[in-house]
């Protein structure tokens, strides 16, 4: 008697389970994603037991303790995540439970990781890329495909249901050449734009349908990039302090990658291309930071949040090591360690994506809000 009563909600449960997950499914059934540090849940930390992302500051905010992740706390990946209702992507080389862990996606990111293939740095001095370059990501992506699904038709009706996440990337690419001049660097835009798109269109002939490509961050404002380039002549910064050279050099990138969407477009008709605007949506948190709930001085707004000394509060001292400090609230400030944000900038960041206006054309609708 005992036993057919419990059977009997057992049931239930069940039945009424499926009937709410049927009747109300998720905008997206998996998420995959593509890219760098920005981006990189655990990858890179996998690889390497002393590397930054594994340093005490890392993760304070939010996981307090080191996750792998270059950031106080979550990454724009992780705000879309909760978002859509999914959770946190799983690092593909932290993955242990097949197929458990990869049902609701997987993240081929990897911190340092570049949109060229590493042979393209061999020969700069003082810069190590790392292997993981793109394609590389897109080589674990196909390695992996028949765990994530069998037949055809499984992967086309599973991939049809996933978000596809390419970068960004590419900001590595010009971080390894900052020894050059900016026409030096905007000669090799094309090509870092062309190996985004050959991903993109690989993708999407392994199944995938709709794929978000972000353009990259306003890198003139960028603290690392700030202290690497102070320039004593005043008319190389804008009024708010970044340097206009690089904006500009972004903006060119970003508009070669906009033109390269409309040809995979072209290509791929029934693929729906979204594109990120990182840079707009980064740069209105440095032009009316107080509206976003960080600190209004124009010169403080610049600075790391940990770091060692100079007038950003970064030099070549690493976040968490000796001779670094990590100020007292890092929800007031945009930069994170140098080169990475704080988790509050990736908030503001992510809800200009999900919220709008900042992706062209919207995803669908996301089920949560961001908090
Ligand atoms: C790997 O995953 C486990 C849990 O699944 C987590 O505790 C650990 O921190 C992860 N490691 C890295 C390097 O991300
Ligand atoms: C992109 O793909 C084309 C065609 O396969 C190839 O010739 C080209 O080298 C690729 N470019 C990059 C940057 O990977
Ligand atoms: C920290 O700074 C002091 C004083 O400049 C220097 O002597 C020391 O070597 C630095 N520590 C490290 C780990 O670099």
């Amino acid at each position: 008697m005992k036993i057919s009563i419990l059977f009997g909600i057992t049931f239930a449960c069940g039945f009424f389970g499926n009937f709410i997950s049927n009747a109300n499914p998720l905008p997206y059934e998996a998420i995959f994603n593509f890219g760098d540090s920005t981006s990189d849940t655990g990858n890179a930390a996998f690889d390497h037991l002393n590397v930054m992302e594994k340093l005490i500051p890392y993760g304070s905010t939010y996981f307090k303790h080191p996750s792998g992740r270059q950031s106080n706390g979550r990454l724009i990946i992780d705000f879309i995540a909760e978002a859509y209702g999914l959770p946190f992507l799983p690092a593909y080389k932290n993955i242990t439970k097949i197929p458990d862990d990869i049902k609701k996606g997987v993240n081929f990111a990897y911190a340092g990781s570049t949109a060229l293939d590493v042979k393209y740095f061999s020969g700069i001095s003082g810069v190590s890329a790392p292997k993981e370059s793109l394609n590389v990501q897109f080589d674990w992506f196909k390695k992996l495909k028949p765990d994530l699904c069998k037949s055809k038709e499984e992967c086309d009706s599973f991939f049809k249901n996933s978000l596809f996440i390419v970068g960004e990337i590419g900001g590595n690419d010009i971080f390894y050449h900052l020894s050059k001049t900016i026409t030096e660097l905007r000669e090799k835009v094309p090509l870092m734009v062309e190996s985004i798109k050959n991903t993109t269109n690989a993708l999407i002939e392994e199944g995938a349908v709709e794929l978000v490509v972000p353009g990259n961050f306003p890198m003139g404002c960028n603290t690392d990039i700030l202290s690497k380039k102070i320039s004593q002549k005043k008319e190389d910064y804008d009024e708010f302090g970044c340097l206009i050279a690089y904006n500009t050099l972004i903006e060119y990138f970003n508009e070669q990658l906009k033109k390269s969407i409309e040809t995979i477009k072209q290509k791929h008709p029934q693929a729906k291309i979204v594109y990120f605007d990182y840079y707009n949506d980064a740069k209105r948190l440095y032009q009316t930071p107080q509206q976003y709930g960080f600190i209004s001085d124009k010169v403080e707004i610049l600075k790391a949040c940990c770091g060692g000394s100079g007038p950003y509060h970064h030099d070549e001292y690493w976040c968490g090591t000796p001779n670094t400090t990590v100020c007292s609230d890092p929800s007031k400030l945009i930069n994170w360690d140098g080169p990475h944000f704080t988790e509050a900038a990736y908030k503001q960041i992510a809800k200009g994506l999900i919220e709008g206006p900042f992706a062209y054309p919207s995803l669908k609708p996301a089920p949560f809000k961001i908090a």
